[in-house]
Order: structure tokens, then sequence, then C-alpha cells
């Protein structure tokens, strides 16, 4: 035998755990069909036709590939107005794996975050959390309450590479509780990797302790479980004791050590459209399968199709296999770490769900006012059809009180791995075109705001170059 020519492999590769049996075609566009319909869409990537993208990464949420078992079990539908056997195998899924005894079902998570505010936040109240996520925190404004960010200060530094990033400062967490009064304090809201840091963890060990500090005071904590499997493979992989548990069992572990939780389906569940409270405290129950009646629908189904409940409850088990999580988080790694590779700035660690780029350091010559991941995102798209997402100043919106500008210290671009859906050859376009766009930096320009939505302005807002 010939000695080989080419270099030999130095590594063994890991795949997907599944093979592509059904196919939707993508079409690429030229340069000017881009630069045209980013202009249409106010340099807005909210407001661009899907048809006109190349590769979607503008949110995992409802854009998951379902599997074939999912599928199956769309057909088993019971679409009765009450009752539904698809609700039930729902509960008993969520009972299983997340351990909350009653579950109330929402058509998505902001449905579920809109009756949580509504049954818990009382006017006055304030919301300790581990960073605000837009509709959850619209939702604890608009029942009265307000945020307070109580996220360790390393989750605002896109270049800090501390494992768990998701944290909380106890110790401010301590003083938000002192001033406020424990009876102001409604919940402690926990996201289970924090999306507007990256896509961050949060530790078991310190979930642990900010449950005993509110347990000592009589506060809930209310977990958004919306990625919360992709936290528990983060501690899996980092945190010490934890490398033999299955990503199930962290899961359950995390749950234990909160009240409830809401749930955006859309994401972990690997479904379109769906969410759900989960809840132990019969009297909240009571009130919030109360509240769904009217603002979702009856509380065994609430605004989701029985065959949807179905495809929930099939996605929760598929998303808790410790194979797929792996391939997952593999997945939005792989890219990262190309990113990382080519001295692109973006959020470290890489984080659960996407690769998120640090527009600020990217784009210095933009400032602030002028929107540079906004900008960012726009020149992405019109670069290769890759569709991404700003997590800037413009998802943070005006404060309440005062209506000014919130700037944030992150200014991110976020490129959103949907699961399932692409591949590695995606991801390599992905990366040549982020790079390829800093190569060119200079040429992108900022932006000025033409049209402001008064709710969540990111979705809807338009734009002009300044
Ligand atoms: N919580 C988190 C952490 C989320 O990321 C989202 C949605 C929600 C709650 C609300 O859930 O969309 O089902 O109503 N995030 C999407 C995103 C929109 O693109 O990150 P929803």
């Amino acid at each position: 035998m010939n000695p080989p020519t080419k270099a030999v492999p130095t590594r063994r590769s890991w795949a997907e755990p599944f093979r592509i049996k059904v196919v939707e075609p993508v079409h690429t566009s030229t340069r000017e069909q881009r630069d045209r319909a980013i202009a249409a869409a106010g340099y807005n990537t909210f407001l661009l036709r899907s048809e006109d993208v190349y590769i979607d990464l503008l949110t995992d949420s409802g854009t998951s590939a379902m599997s074939d078992w999912q599928w199956a079990g769309m057909m088993l539908g019971d679409e009765a107005y009450a009752g539904s056997r698809n609700f039930y195998h729902l509960e008993e899924t969520v009972q299983k794996h997340y351990g909350y005894r009653y579950v109330v079902p929402t058509h998505q998570g902001r449905g579920a975050e809109h009756i949580l505010s509504r049954a818990l936040i009382k006017p006055g109240d304030v919301i300790p959390g581990n960073m605000y996520f837009t509709t959850t925190r619209l939702h604890q404004e608009l029942a009265g309450g307000r945020f307070v960010d109580v996220v360790i200060p390393q989750a605002h530094d896109p270049g800090d590479e501390h494992p768990f990033k998701g944290n909380v400062d106890l110790e401010k967490l301590c003083t938000v509780i002192g001033e406020a009064g424990a009876a102001q304090v409604p919940y402690v809201s926990i996201a289970g990797t924090v999306n507007m840091a990256g896509g961050q963890p949060i530790s078991l060990e310190n979930l642990k302790a900010v449950r005993e500090l509110t347990a000592r005071h009589g506060i809930r904590v209310i977990l958004d479980a919306t990625r919360l499997a992709e936290n528990a493979y983060f501690i899996q992989q980092r945190e010490e004791g934890y490398s033999h548990c299955s990503i199930a069992a962290i899961v359950k572990e995390m749950c234990s050590l909160s009240d409830g939780c809401t749930m955006s389906a859309k994401k972990d569940a690997l479904v379109n459209i769906g969410g759900f409270l989960g809840l132990n405290d019969p009297a909240l129950y009571d009130e919030a399968s109360n509240l769904v009646v009217v603002y979702e629908g009856l509380h065994t189904y609430g605004g989701m199709a029985g065959r949807d409940m179905e495809a929930v409850a099939r996605g929760i088990e598929e998303s808790l296999h410790d194979d797929h999580i792996r391939a997952r988080v593999g997945q939005v790694l792989y890219l990262g770490d190309m990113l990382r590779d080519w001295g692109i700035p973006i959020v470290l660690p890489v984080g659960g769900h996407g690769v998120f780029l640090d527009a600020r350091a990217m784009l210095p010559h933009i400032p602030r006012e002028q929107y540079p991941a906004q900008a960012l995102a726009a020149a992405l798209y019109a670069d290769s059809g890759v569709r991404s997402m700003e997590r800037g100043a413009v998802s943070a919106g005006r404060d309440p009180t005062t209506g000014d500008e919130r700037f944030p210290s992150l200014e991110l671009v976020r490129l959103t791995i949907p699961r399932r859906v692409y591949t590695q050859a995606h991801m390599d376009v992905v990366g040549e075109s982020v790079y390829y766009v800093f190569r060119e930096r200079e040429r992108v320009r900022g932006l000025r705001m033409t049209y402001e939505p008064r709710y969540l302005r990111f979705f809807q807002a338009r734009f002009e170059p300044a």
C-alpha cells in the first residue's frame, strides 16, 4: 500500500444522530436583489420575506425540524374542545421530566409569561432576574412590576470566558430584596441559558444558592425553561460532579429548585408552536387555569391544537436525549470556533443556541445611536442572504418611566441555529459571509430609525441609512 499523499485525519468526528428524510428547497439570490429586499424591509431582518432568505438564522424559535415520531403524533391529534387526550399526554410528560404537578398549556412562551405575570405581580413589585428577556420583561412591566437585573457582571462582558455567565450575583439579589422588601418581590425570574447574554448557562451550584436565599424570604423561584436542556448540557460538560449525569436528570434537578416555569416549547421542545406554565402551588394553578380561559383558550388546550400538544409531548422526550443535545450544541460550537479562529469578535464562551457577534467591537466606527448591530445584521443579509437578528439597543427599547432609550452593554447580532435543520456546509457559508463582512467592515454604515412601534420595537421598527 502506498503512503497517503494528503494529510491524514488527526481527529474522530461526531455526526448528527439522525438522517434526512424530507427536504425543503432554499434559494440563493443576487446582491442587487438582496440590496432591494433589505431596503424594502426598512433594514430590519424581521421584515424580510422568508422567500428572500437563503440561510435563516433569525431565530431557533419554532424553526426546528420535527422528527418522524413527532409527525406521526400529529396524526393522532384529538381535536376535542375539552379534555383532549393529547393534553393528558403533555401533562404526564411535563410531570415526568420537569416534575411540576400542574400544567397550563399556552399558545407559546409569552402566553405563559402573560398569565404568570397577571397572577403574581402587583403594581410596584420588583422582579429580580438573571438578565432581561424582551417579552418576559414587557409582561412584568405591563402587570405593574419592575425588572431588576441581578446577573453576574461577567455576563455583560462579551470577552469574559466565565463558564456560567448566567449565574446570579447573590449579593446583588440580597440587596435588591432588602431594598424592596420581600413582600414586594413576587418571584425571582431565572432563565436556563440566558438568551440576551449569548445563550449562557446558570450552574446548579448557583441555582441552589438562589433557592436557599429566596426560601429564607419566602420568595418563589420561577424558571424560564425555554432552553433548559441546553443549560443542562453545559452543566454536564462544565460543572464538577455532573459529568456522569444525564441531561434529563439535570433538567429535573433544576426544576426541583423552582416553584414553577414558563416555557416556550418552540425552542428546546422541537415544535413550531406551543408553550405552557408548569406549577406546583394549587392556588396559583387555580388562578392561572382561570386566566388562561380568558386569554388563550380552555385549560386543556390553551391555544394549541390537540396535534400540537402531541408534538410538544414527543418533542420534550427527544429534547432530553444526550446524543441530540450534544449534536445540537456541537453544531453551534462548530460555527463559533470557526469565527473565533478567524479573529472575529464574538461572545465567549459560545452559547447554546447561537453565535453572537459583538457588533460594537466589529464596527467601532458606528456610534451606539446608529444601532451598529442592526446595521451589521442588514449588511450580513445583503452579503449572502443569511438572516440574523439584532440583540442590542433596538431590542432593549425604552425605559417605561423616563422614555429614554436603553443602551445595554451588549450590542450583539445573533446567528441563531434552528435544531436539526442545517448542515455543516451551511455553517461554512455563514462563517465565510461573516468573515467577508468583517473584512470589509468600513463599508458598513449606521442607521437612523424612521418608525418606532410602542411595544417590542425590534420586531417592526424601520430604518434608513444614517
Ligand atoms: N423566554 C425566552 C428565553 C425566549 O427566548 C423566548 C422567545 C420567550 C421566552 C418567549 O417565547 O416566543 O414562544 O413567546 N424567544 C424567541 C427568540 C422569540 O428568537 O429568541 P415565545
